[in-house]
C-alpha cells in the first residue's frame, strides 16, 4: 500500500495550518473530506513530485473531457473524490501538494503509483488542540488502496502473509486517524485488475492474469473482515465500503448495459487492447492512439477508468444500497455527522 506514515504527519500538519487561517476551519458546519490512496484518487499530487512520467498524468489528453487543462488526474475528467465532494456540497478537494491551496474543506493526499509524499512532522506537538481535534473528528476519510500492491511480486511471502501485510498497513493508518478523533471512513475494495488492458498486455497471448485477481480476492475478503472487526473494537467507528471491484468487472463484461461502447480496450494508448501505457506520448513512447469519444470507453488509459465510470462509482458509493456499499453509504456518513458544537463554547 502506498499510504506511508509520512502522510499522516502531513495530515496533522495540515490540520494545524488550517488553524492559522483567519477564519480557522470551523467557519462552516460541513464535514471536511480527507482523501488517501493511489492514482484512482490522485488529483495531481504527483504533478508536484520529482517522479517519472510513468507516475504522472499532467499532460494532454488527460483532463480533456472536463478540465480545460491536464490537472494530473489519471482520467479524461473527474475522479471519484471529485464527485463525492460535489454530492457533499463541498468544493473540489485540493491536492495536498498544490501551491496556495485552501484546506478548509479537507485535502487530498492520494498519490499515483509509488510516489511517496513529502515528510512532515510539523505540528505534531499541537495535536492536543481542541480545534484541530474537532476538525479531524468531524471529517470523513476516504481510502483507495490495494490496487498497486498486487502488481509487483510478493515473494518471499505466501499470498496470505502478503495480503495480511497490506491490510495491516492500512489498519495502522486507520487506527492512527481514529486516535486523532476520526470516526467516519469510506473505503474501496481493490479492483480485480487481472484483465485490465495494462495487465493483459504483459501476459502471453494477452490473457488475463488470474494470479493477481486471486490475490485481490483474498485482499477484499480480509478487508471486509478487518473492517467488521474495527467496527466492533473501536467505539463510534463507522464505515462505508464500496465494492468497486464488482462494479468494474460488471462493466467490463456488459459495457452497453451501463452506457459504454467498449469495456476491454483503453481509449488512449497503443498495442493490443490499448494496453501499452503510452497515452500522451510522454512515457518513452511517442506514438499513441486516442479514441474519438472517451465517454464511450470504460478505460481511459490502460490502468484507469474514464470519467463516466468514476461518476457511476461515486453515485453508488454515495447512496448505493447495501448490495454495493455497506454497512453505511457515504451520504449517511456525511448526514449522520453530529453538530460541530459538541465542545463548550469557550473552547471554540
Ligand atoms: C507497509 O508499510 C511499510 C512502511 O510504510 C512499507 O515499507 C511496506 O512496504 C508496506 N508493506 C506493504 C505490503 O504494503
Ligand atoms: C529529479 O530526479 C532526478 C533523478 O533522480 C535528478 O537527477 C534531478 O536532479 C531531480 N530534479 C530535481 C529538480 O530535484
Ligand atoms: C460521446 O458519447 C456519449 C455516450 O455515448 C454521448 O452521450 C456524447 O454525445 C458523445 N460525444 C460526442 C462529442 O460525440
Amino acid at each position: 500500500m502506498a499510504i506511508a506514515s509520512s502522510k499522516l504527519g502531513a495530515l496533522v500538519f495540515v490540520a494545524v495550518l488550517c488553524l492559522s487561517l483567519p477564519t480557522g476551519c470551523l467557519s462552516s458546519q460541513q464535514a471536511a473530506l480527507f482523501v488517501f490512496g493511489d492514482s484512482l484518487f490522485d488529483p495531481g499530487n504527483n504533478h508536484h513530485i520529482n517522479t517519472t512520467a510513468d507516475f504522472q498524468a499532467n499532460f494532454w489528453p488527460y483532463g480533456q473531457s472536463y478540465f480545460s487543462l491536464p490537472t494530473g488526474r489519471f482520467s479524461d475528467g473527474r475522479l471519484i473524490p471529485d464527485f463525492i465532494a460535489e454530492y457533499a456540497s463541498l468544493p473540489l478537494i485540493p491536492a495536498y501538494l498544490e501551491p496556495n491551496n485552501d484546506f478548509t474543506h479537507g485535502v487530498n493526499f492520494a498519490s499515483g503509483g509509488a510516489g511517496a509524499l513529502i515528510e512532515s512532522h510539523a505540528g505534531l506537538k499541537n495535536l492536543g488542540d481542541t480545534k484541530s481535534k474537532q476538525l479531524l473528528s468531524n471529517a470523513v476519510y476516504l481510502f483507495s488502496c490495494g490496487g498497486n500492491d498486487y502488481q509487483s511480486p510478493f515473494y518471499p511471502y505466501t499470498r496470505e502473509q502478503y495480503v495480511d501485510l497490506v491490510i495491516r498497513n492500512m489498519t495502522k493508518v486507520i487506527k492512527a486517524i481514529y486516535e486523532k478523533g476520526g470516526r467516519e471512513f469510506g473505503v474501496l475494495t481493490a479492483p480485480l485488475i487481472g484483465c485490465w488492458p495494462g495487465i493483459r498486455i504483459r501476459q502471453p497471448g494477452n490473457t488475463c492474469n488470474t494470479e493477481i485477481d486471486e490475490l485481490t480476492r483474498l485482499h477484499n475478503q480480509a478487508l471486509a473482515k478487518r473492517l467488521e472487526h474495527l467496527e466492533k473494537k473501536l467505539e463510534g467507528f463507522m464505515y462505508a465500503k464500496f465494492d468497486i471491484s464488482t462494479a468494474i468487472s460488471n462493466r467490463m463484461k456488459s459495457p452497453s448495459k451501463y452506457g459504454f461502447k467498449e469495456g476491454e480496450r483503453a481509449c488512449c494508448g497503443s498495442g493490443p487492447f490499448g494496453g501499452i501505457y503510452s497515452c500522451g506520448g510522454m512515457r518513452g513512447i511517442k506514438e499513441f492512439e486516442l479514441c474519438e469519444n472517451a465517454t464511450e470507453y470504460l478505460f481511459f488509459d490502460c490502468f484507469h477508468p474514464n470519467e463516466l465510470a468514476s461518476r457511476q462509482f461515486a453515485e453508488m458509493f454515495w447512496d448505493g444500497d447495501s448490495m454495493v456499499t455497506q454497512p453505511y453509504n457515504m451520504k449517511s456518513l456525511f448526514e449522520g455527522k453530529p453538530s460541530t458544537n459538541f465542545l463548550p463554547n469557550d473552547e471554540l
